[in-house]
C-alpha cells in the first residue's frame, strides 16, 4: 500500500453500508476489503470490520461475484433498492453504520441514451433517498461515532464534459458540463451529495473517477464487451473513428483510492481519481488484441485485430477525458498501483481463467441488448480502408 492513511480502520472501524456491491467496482471493492481485513488480521493490527452490502441486482448486478464471501459472519448481503426509503432507513437502524460508500447507479451511456428513465431514477432519487436516510441516522450519532460518520459517494469524471486534445486534465474545480443522460444524472447526484453536505452538516465525501477495467466487468463496456468478442470471433465495434480517449485505471487501484479517501478525506471535498493512462479506444482494442494473439496464439482468430469494425458512432459522444489526481495523490498519499499494460495482462489472464462467469453474464437478456445497440449501427467501409492503410503504426 503505498498511500499514508489506506489502512481502513483508523476512521472507518465499525460497520460499513455498501450500495451496489454486486456491481463491477462494488465487487472488486468488497472483495479487496475482505482482503485487506484478512491481511489485518493475519498481522494481528486489527479487529473486526463488518460490510453490509444494498443491491437491487438489476441486470448489472450479479451476487455470484461475492460466492467467495458466503457464510462470513462479517458480510450481509440485502437484496433492495437504494429509492426503498424504508429499507434503507431500517438497515441504517440496525447496523448503525460508521461509513455509507455509495456506488449503486445505472452506469452505462449507451443504454443511457436509449432508455434514459432508470438513469434519473437510480441516480438521482436514488441518491437523494440515501441522502435523507443518512441524515436521520448522522442526527442520532453522538461523540466519536458522530466524529467519524461518512457518506462516501462514488462518480465519475463524465460529469465534466469533454476535452479538446490539449485541455489540461479534469481537476476538482473544473465547472461540470455533462453530455449524456447518465453523466447528467451522476452530476445532478454531485450537486445533492454537496447540498447536503453545505446545508445539513453532512459529512460527504466526492470521488470522481475515469474509465476503470479489471475482472468482473460486465461486458457492455468498451474492455470486457472487445475482449469476449475477440475470444469469441465475433466482430470489434469500435464507434466513430476510434480516436476518442479515455484514462484508464485498473479497478484495484480505485478501490484502493476509495478507501484512503473514507479514512483520510476531509469531509466536504472531492478527490479525482486517474491512472494518467489515456489512451484512444482504437489503440486499446488493438493493445487487447495483441495480447490476445500472443496468450491464444493457436486461436482461428488470430490476428484478433482483423474482427475490427468501425461502427456508427454513440450520440454526441465525448471526445476525449482526463484526470488530474495531484489532490488525492499529495493530500492522501494515494498512487496507482498498475500501467496500463499490467492491468490490461491480469484482466486479460482473468477473463480467459473465468469463462464459465462470461457464459452466466452473456446469456438471456445481454443476447438482446447487444442486438438492439448493434444491430442498428451501420459498418464504415472507409473507417476500415484507413484502418488497413494504418495497420501497425501505434496510433
Ligand atoms: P455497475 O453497473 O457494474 O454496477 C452497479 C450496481 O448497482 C449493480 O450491482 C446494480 O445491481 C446496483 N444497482 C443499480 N440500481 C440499484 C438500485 N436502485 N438499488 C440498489 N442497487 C442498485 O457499475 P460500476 O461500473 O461498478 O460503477 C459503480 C459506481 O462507480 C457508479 O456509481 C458509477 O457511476 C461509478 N463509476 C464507474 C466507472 C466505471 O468505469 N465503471 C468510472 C467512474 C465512476
Ligand atoms: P464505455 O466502456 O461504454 O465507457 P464510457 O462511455 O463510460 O467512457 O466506452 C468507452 C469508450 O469506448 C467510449 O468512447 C465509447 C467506446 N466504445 C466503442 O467504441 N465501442 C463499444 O462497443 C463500446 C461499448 C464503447
Amino acid at each position: 500500500m503505498n498511500h499514508k492513511s489506506g489502512n481502513q480502520g483508523e476512521r472507518a472501524s465499525g460497520l460499513i453500508l455498501v450500495t451496489g456491491g454486486a456491481g463491477f467496482i462494488g465487487s472488486n471493492f468488497v472483495l479487496d476489503w475482505f482482503d485487506q481485513l484478512d491481511r489485518d488480521a493475519e498481522l494481528q493490527t486489527h479487529t473486526s470490520v463488518a460490510l453490509v452490502n444494498l443491491d437491487k441486482l438489476t441486470y448489472a448486478g450479479n451476487a455470484g461475484n461475492l460466492a467467495a464471501l458466503r457464510g462470513r459472519p462479517d458480510y450481509t448481503f440485502v437484496h433492495g433498492d437504494i429509492c426503498d426509503g424504508g429499507l434503507v432507513a431500517r438497515l441504517l437502524a440496525q447496523h448503525r453504520p460508521a461509513a455509507i460508500v455509495h456506488f449503486a447507479a445505472e452506469t452505462h451511456v449507451d443504454r443511457s441514451i436509449s432508455a434514459p428513465d432508470a438513469f434519473l431514477r437510480t441516480n438521482i432519487d436514488g441518491t437523494f433517498t440515501l441522502l435523507q436516510a443518512a441524515r436521520a441516522h448522522f442526527d442520532t450519532l453522538a461523540g466519536e461515532e458522530c466524529e467519524r460518520f461518512r457518506f462516501l459517494h462514488v462518480s465519475t469524471d463524465e460529469v465534466y464534459g469533454t476535452l479538446q486534445p490539449d485541455d489540461p486534465a479534469f481537476s476538482e474545480s473544473t465547472p461540470y458540463a455533462p453530455n449524456s443522460p447518465y453523466a447528467a444524472s451522476k452530476a445532478a447526484s454531485d450537486h445533492l451529495v454537496r447540498a447536503w453536505h453545505h446545508t445539513y452538516g453532512l459529512p460527504t465525501l466526492i470521488t470522481n473517477c475515469s474509465n476503470n477495467y479489471g475482472p468482473l466487468h460486465f461486458p457492455e463496456k468498451l474492455i470486457p464487451l472487445m475482449l469476449t468478442h475477440a475470444l469469441a470471433g465475433k466482430p470489434l465495434p469500435v464507434y466513430g473513428d476510434g480516436q476518442q480517449v479515455r484514462d484508464w485505471l485498473y479497478v484495484r487501484d480505485h478501490c484502493s483510492a476509495i478507501r484512503a479517501v473514507l479514512a483520510g478525506g476531509r469531509p466536504g471535498e472531492t478527490y479525482n481519481v486517474g491512472g494518467g493512462n489515456q489512451r484512444s479506444n482504437l489503440k486499446v482494442v488493438r493493445t487487447l488484441c495483441a495480447l490476445l494473439d500472443e496468450l491464444r496464439p493457436e486461436s482461428p482468430f488470430t490476428p484478433h485485430a482483423q474482427l475490427i469494425r468501425f461502427v456508427t458512432d454513440r450520440p454526441g459522444h465525448d471526445r476525449r477525458y482526463a484526470i488530474d489526481a495531484r489532490k488525492l495523490e499529495q493530500e492522501l498519499g494515494w498512487h496507482a498501483q498498475e500501467t496500463f499494460e499490467s492491468g490490461l495482462r491480469k484482466t486479460v489472464a482473468w477473463y480467459l481463467a473465468n469463462s464459465a462467469w462470461v457464459d452466466n453474464v452473456t446469456s438471456g437478456a445481454y443476447q438482446n441488448w447487444v442486438q438492439q445497440n448493434y444491430s442498428r449501427r451501420a459498418i464504415s467501409e472507409t473507417a476500415m480502408e484507413s484502418v488497413h492503410i494504418k495497420a501497425g503504426e501505434a496510433e
